[in-house]
């Protein structure tokens, strides 16, 4: 099968926004690691964790040998423009249901439809595996996080108080 026969790889998962070519949407490989690892970083030194407690941050920035035990049972999906790493996505597919995981946007790419790309690619993932809802989580004191799952159809949940690190999680749910 070629890779692009697959359910979200190398799509041109969407037209793409301002500011330089079209964003594409794939899944990651093995080699890619190193580039989400220092993604992740980017996001997570960034003011983006202003206010997060440090075991959080600390969890969210990966090292290599973590990031794959991270794909351990989670597609991965990697945004991409001009060939570089701009936003990564994991999917959990379990019990017929579809958790997006680990979603995050390079600080200097935001509000350019990145989040929204990866999502849809989720989406894709998660219809041909099947699965009845998407669902995701964030830190309640992530507005960005909480307006992008609205402005992308998903209904809040529910709340999980004091989750993480004794902060709340919002969860949002859309059905397929
Ligand atoms: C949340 C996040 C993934 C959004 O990524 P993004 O690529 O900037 O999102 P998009 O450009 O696809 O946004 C799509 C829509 O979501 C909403 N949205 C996204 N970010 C927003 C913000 N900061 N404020 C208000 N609305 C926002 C808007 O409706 C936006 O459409 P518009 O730009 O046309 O108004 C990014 O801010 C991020 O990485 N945050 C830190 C990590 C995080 O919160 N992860 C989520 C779960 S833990």
């Amino acid at each position: 099968m070629h890779g692009s026969d697959r359910p979200g790889e190398h799509a041109p998962a969407s037209p793409g926004r301002a500011n330089g070519g079209a964003i594409s949407v794939g899944r990651i490989t093995h080699q890619d690691v190193p580039e989400i690892c220092a993604l992740y970083k980017r996001v997570w030194d960034s003011p983006t964790s202003a206010g997060v407690p440090s075991e959080l941050v600390k969890s969210w920035q990966p090292t290599p040998l973590e990031f794959t035990s991270w794909m351990e049972g989670v597609t991965y999906f990697a945004a991409r423009r001009d060939g570089k790493l701009l936003g990564v996505v994991g999917c959990e597919v379990s019990r017929g249901n579809c958790h997006l995981v680990h979603l995050a946007v390079d600080p200097e790419a935001r509000r350019k439809g990145i989040a929204t790309a990866l999502v849809a690619a989720g989406v894709e993932w998660a219809r041909h595996a099947n699965a009845g809802e998407v669902w995701a989580d964030a830190l309640a004191q992530f507005p960005a996080a909480v307006a992008l799952f609205k402005h992308l159809g998903f209904s809040e949940c529910g709340v999980l108080h004091r989750h993480e690190w004794n902060e709340d999680v919002r969860l949002f749910e859309r059905t397929l």
